[in-house]
């Protein structure tokens, strides 16, 4: 166990200066973006970013992504920035857009494992933006949560999975978001999505045209290009089915379940909640950017030992919904269709 530091931003004036110190230092520092907390380290040293890997107990095949303060930081870290990477720029950034990108060799190797290109990003949040400005570094920052489990959304997730395993954590308060960055392939002349997150595909229609989305996204056999989607993803401590279909098959399912003594939870838009009743309901909210909000902290409430299953309602796959559907499927252990 070593200690780790806890900054609250709003009562420690020294908390950037200080975790900039450490992150100089080598050391490992969880910090709040729009989107989820990210666990930093040096990107360019290689002994820092080993830190995040153990902290984890992440494979070391999955790539993480480089974030930076600005886009003079960001065009150090590639070889060069195609077209499409200076028009998806100046659209969505900063904002929860993560561009792969040809890499230069300035972030150590474990960074991007041994790829060619690099993911980088420049996050809209003012506590992870003081915090590369301050320190000047690029900083490698995967979500700050035990691989496997549901990405953190507040301080105290992040709390609950590392303390004891990293260096410092800065408390920014809950993040904006919910669900984690847009993976977008900047490497030829099409962007292609490979993981949906914040910045939806709708939205990056609207400036560049056409869109393509990473075959495996949309279930085929096809390894997926980000490495990182392969892997069992955003797990919630007891097992979740995911129940396509009105609120009156829903509760069919809560009931049979309970019949067979399940304690059943369950995750639902208000409005389908509120035509529910089972053991424990969690209300995720009225639309889609309430529901990914709102999303990984539902699941981590479910505790083993209150609840024996969860079941969650589907949701359209528009705007943020497909990466809010994308996140269930991957956290799901079985999908009743309709
Ligand atoms: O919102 C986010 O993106 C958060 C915050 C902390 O910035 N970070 C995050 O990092 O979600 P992580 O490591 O949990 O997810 C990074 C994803 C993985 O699926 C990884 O495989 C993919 O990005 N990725 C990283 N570098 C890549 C590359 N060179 N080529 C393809 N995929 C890459
Ligand atoms: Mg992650």
């Amino acid at each position: 166990m070593r200690e780790t530091k806890r900054w609250n931003m709003k009562t420690d004036s020294n908390a950037i200066m200080e975790a900039a110190a450490l992150l100089k230092q080598g050391k490992t520092v969880a910090f709040p973006t729009e989107t989820v907390y990210g666990l930093g380290a040096d990107a360019t040293s290689q002994q820092a970013v080993s830190g995040i890997f153990q902290a984890k107990g992440r494979p070391e095949d999955n790539p993480l992504i480089a974030h930076v303060a600005t886009k003079e930081q960001l065009r150090k870290l590639v070889t060069s920035l195609p077209p499409l990477a200076e028009t998806l720029i100046d659209a969505f950034t900063p904002g929860p857009l993560t561009m792969i990108l040809p890499s230069n060799g300035t972030c150590a190797k474990n960074v991007t494992a041994g790829l060619s290109t690099i993911g980088v990003r420049i996050p809209d949040h003012p506590v992870a933006h003081e915090l590369l400005k301050t320190c000047g570094i690029p900083v490698a920052a995967p979500s700050a949560n035990i691989s496997g489990k549901p990405s953190p959304t507040s301080a105290d997730h992040v709390w609950a999975d590392l303390h004891g395993k990293i260096d410092g954590l800065v408390d920014g308060g809950p993040t904006g978001v919910g669900v984690e960055s847009t993976v977008v392939d900047c490497t030829q002349e099409i962007p292609v999505v490979l993981r949906p997150g914040g910045i939806t595909k709708e939205q990056i229609e609207q400036i560049t045209g056409t869109v393509m989305v990473d075959p495996a996204l949309a279930g085929s056999a096809d390894r997926p290009k980000a490495p990182g989607m392969k892997y069992t993803h955003y797990a919630p401590e007891v097992p979740m089915w995911l129940v396509e279909g009105s609120p009156e098959k829903i509760q069919a399912v809560i009931n049979r379940a309970q019949n067979e003594h399940k304690r059943v939870g369950v995750m639902a838009c208000n409005r389908t909640a509120e035509n529910l009743q089972a053991d424990r309901i969690i209300s995720l909210g009225s639309d889609l950017r309430e529901i990914a909000a709102n999303l990984y902290d539902a699941l981590r409430e479910f505790k083993n030992g209150d609840t024996d299953l969860i079941l969650c309602e589907t949701f359209p796959t528009e705007n943020i919904g497909q990466a809010v559907m994308n996140r269930l499927e991957k956290a799901a252990s079985d999908y009743i269709p309709e």
